[in-house]
């Protein structure tokens, strides 16, 4: 027996038992229920379920609330889009084979230690992220194979930089159950404009998050609800003519600083 699958199997009980008495759910509502949950079974739709219902978030704050120094960058879902064996790419970098369209920006910050604050030249930045119409390269034929995506390296004093396009937002239900349901729910399936990250480095905790757009239409209504204030990058404008030729870019673009503070293995836990 394993004690705490009874314990956690009990207490959905109790209350999916609670919600049926308040709500006098009928024998109709239940084969609809259990039809829906077939379907979402089918069509693989397990995960994307626990996304919109907001459990997946939940769960990744609490698996790593209880070790969280306070000081780190704040954890954030994986997603079902990455992808294993991104090419290794020496800072600066470049993400995309092909940016003559979208918004260009230039990414760059350092990866550092949250307790000591030492730059961290030895971290693995991995990025990967949708082009500006909001889809992933494994979704879309017209993109080269791992187009952007990448495991960014660090320069000696721990700084890395890419180049990339800015990202758009994306839909994640459409045609399915699970999309049907949030049309029921009144709810949209929009997810904000975001880049994801896993940052690496010997010595502490891997990072997973995602940092988002700013000015995303869809930042106060994510799908999953996976936005944090802190997550939201700071962009800013260039246009003079000579820091397009600078920067070797034939129209305006964005730069964002954003420093990523790694917890070591061994750290003091935020009381
Ligand atoms: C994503 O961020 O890539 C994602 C997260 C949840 C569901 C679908 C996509
Ligand atoms: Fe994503």
């Amino acid at each position: 027996m394993n004690q705490r699958v009874v314990d956690i199997t009990n207490a959905i009980v109790r209350n999916l038992h609670q919600v049926i008495r308040e709500y006098r759910v009928t024998e109709d509502e239940l084969r609809k229920a259990i039809e829906f949950l077939t379907e979402v079974g089918q069509k693989q739709e397990f995960t994307l379920l626990s996304d919109v219902l907001r459990v997946s978030v939940l769960v990744t704050e609490v698996t790593h609330a209880d070790e969280y120094d306070g000081l780190s960058t704040p954890h954030n879902v994986e997603g079902p889009l990455y992808r294993d064996g991104a090419p290794v790419l020496q800072s600066p970098a470049r993400l995309c084979a092909n940016d003559s369209t979208g918004d260009i920006l230039f990414m760059y910050g350092r990866v550092l230690s949250s307790q000591t604050g030492e730059p961290l030249p030895n971290a693995v930045v991995e990025v990967w992220q949708a082009n500006e119409e909001g889809f992933y390269e494994n979704q879309d034929e017209r993109q080269p194979d791992y187009n952007l995506r990448g495991r960014v390296l660090p320069d000696a004093t721990g700084r890395y930089e890419f180049r990339t396009i800015v990202p758009g937002p994306y839909s994640i239900a459409r045609g399915g159950p699970v999309g049907r349901l949030l049309e029921a729910l009144g709810r949209h399936d929009m997810r904000p404009a975001h880049i994801h990250f896993r940052i690496t480095c010997e010595g502490y905790k891997p990072l997973t998050t995602m940092l988002f757009v700013p000015g995303d239409p869809w930042l106060d209504s994510d799908a999953i609800g996976a936005v944090k204030p802190s997550l939201v990058m700071q962009f800013e404008r260039h246009e003079a003519p000579e820091e397009l030729q600078a920067r070797d870019v034939d129209r305006p673009f964005y730069t964002c600083e954003f420093d990523f503070k790694l917890q070591p293995v061994k750290s003091t836990v935020r009381a």
